[in-house]
């Protein structure tokens, strides 16, 4: 690998660049968070908190990443989490799939995302396509046709969404479209970041701020304030709702947004495939706990009847190995991807999973581990009371 001023050693290096780059308001709007931040702060802190147990000799001298997620072969435990991000780079969530295709990886779609499913699937990565319960049914299902059609791999249903609003460090402006006085409005702070705002005029298009997913089949494009208020205005679902839905698909299909063990039994009987224990990177309900610390219940309590995925606070190889050792089959990503895309674009994604990659090699080494679905909870030191289990 040829290291260039633009590679990076690190995600934090990557977000530090991220933070460079970036307008104040689109930078804090990847930050997300809510309330007070406690478990947006605890995803990370929680992995801070596990250590290792290292031999020095019989090490392997070649370590195997592989896996399968819900079908999808993987260079690697690691898949880039849905996120519904705008105004990051010009070609939206395309560098993205670019990168994950590259490295061998799959890639979730956000149904709130800047670019279409058809358009990403193109890409030439398996694709997730991640739905809200949202709209009438008709629409649900028309969603999923449109998907299926577009060659998605599989489903990820998200549930955890409260639409709780406010961040005691401030929430950035958002506007419903990018119209004159919203541009007088944003134009200092995109002035001071002139390579974010020439890659944006150079591309010949300004962010978009539309949610193509959402579109209903002939309809219009919504924005992406126009489809947040669809889901806003639908009635949360039961879990005969879930069922229905898992049943309109006949692929992989996941359930994104698990924390308790009660829960996961539910996602089990209406058949899914996989779930992702998360609390979607603490943008939902603040003082749910980390997901890693809940990792270990929902996995003892649905066993191999349906895949385990753990999302929130992934930052390092080492993460994903205390992940896997704790019993997730695989991680997804969703900051540490962002600040790769919004560092260096495709490349700055490719440098994000190769720092995964590496770090993941290097711990199974020193755990002396062959291959990544070796390691075990003997990996890893957890203090006393570290695991939580939320439900009964
Ligand atoms: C800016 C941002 C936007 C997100 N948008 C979505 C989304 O549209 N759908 C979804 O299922 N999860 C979404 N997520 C949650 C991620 O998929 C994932 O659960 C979370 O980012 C994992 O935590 P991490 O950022 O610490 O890796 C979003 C997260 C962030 C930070």
């Amino acid at each position: 690998m040829s290291v260039t001023r633009s590679w990076f050693e690190s995600v934090a290096e990557a977000q530090r660049r991220a933070e460079r780059r970036l307008p104040r308001s689109v930078y804090g709007a990847l930050v997300a968070g809510t309330e007070r931040g406690l478990t947006m702060d605890d995803n990370v802190a929680a992995f801070e908190q596990l250590g290792f147990a290292p031999h020095v000799a019989d090490l392997a001298a070649t370590r195997d990443l592989a896996t399968t997620v819900m079908g999808v072969a993987l260079s690697m435990p690691v898949v880039i989490s849905p996120t519904g991000v705008q105004a990051v780079h010009p070609d939206g969530e395309l560098p993205v799939a670019r990168a994950a295709a590259s490295r061998g990886v799959a890639m979730g779609l956000s149904s709130f995302a800047s670019r279409s499913i058809e358009d990403v699937a193109g890409a030439g990565a398996p694709v997730l396509f991640q739905v809200y319960w949202s709209g009438d049914r008709d629409a649900m299902v028309a969603r999923l046709e449109r998907a299926r059609a577009a060659g998605a791999a599989g489903l990820i249903l998200t549930l955890d969404w409260s639409f709780a609003h406010g961040r005691d460090w401030g929430s950035p402006w958002i506007p419903e479209r990018l119209d004159l006085a919203a541009m007088a409005r944003l134009a200092p702070e995109a002035l001071a970041r002139p390579g974010w705002l020439w890659s944006f005029v150079s591309s010949g298009h300004l962010p978009g701020l539309e949610a193509p997913n959402m579109a209903r089949p002939g309809g219009l494009t919504p924005t992406f304030f126009q489809a947040y208020g669809e889901w806003m205005a639908t009635p949360p679902p039961a879990w005969a709702d879930v069922a229905w839905l898992r049943g309109q698909w006949d692929g992989p299909f996941m359930v994104k947004g698990i924390c308790r063990v009660d829960d996961a039994r539910r996602v089990v009987d209406v058949g899914a495939s996989a779930l992702s224990v998360s609390n979607h990177g603490g943008n939902n309900l603040d003082g749910t706990p980390a997901s890693i610390r809940a990792l270990a219940s929902v996995a003892d309590a649905v066993g191999d009847q349906v895949e385990v995925l753990l999302d929130g606070g992934v930052r390092r190889g080492g993460d994903v190995a205390k992940a896997l050792a704790m019993g997730a089959r695989a991680v997804m990503i969703g900051r540490a991807s962002l600040w790769g895309l919004a560092a260096n674009g495709q490349a700055g994604v490719e440098n994000v999973l190769d720092i995964l990659r590496t770090g993941l090699d290097a711990t199974l080494r020193a755990l002396g581990r062959a291959r990544a679905d070796e390691l075990t909870r003997d990996d890893v030191i957890a203090p006393v009371g570290f695991s939580r289990v939320l439900g009964s």
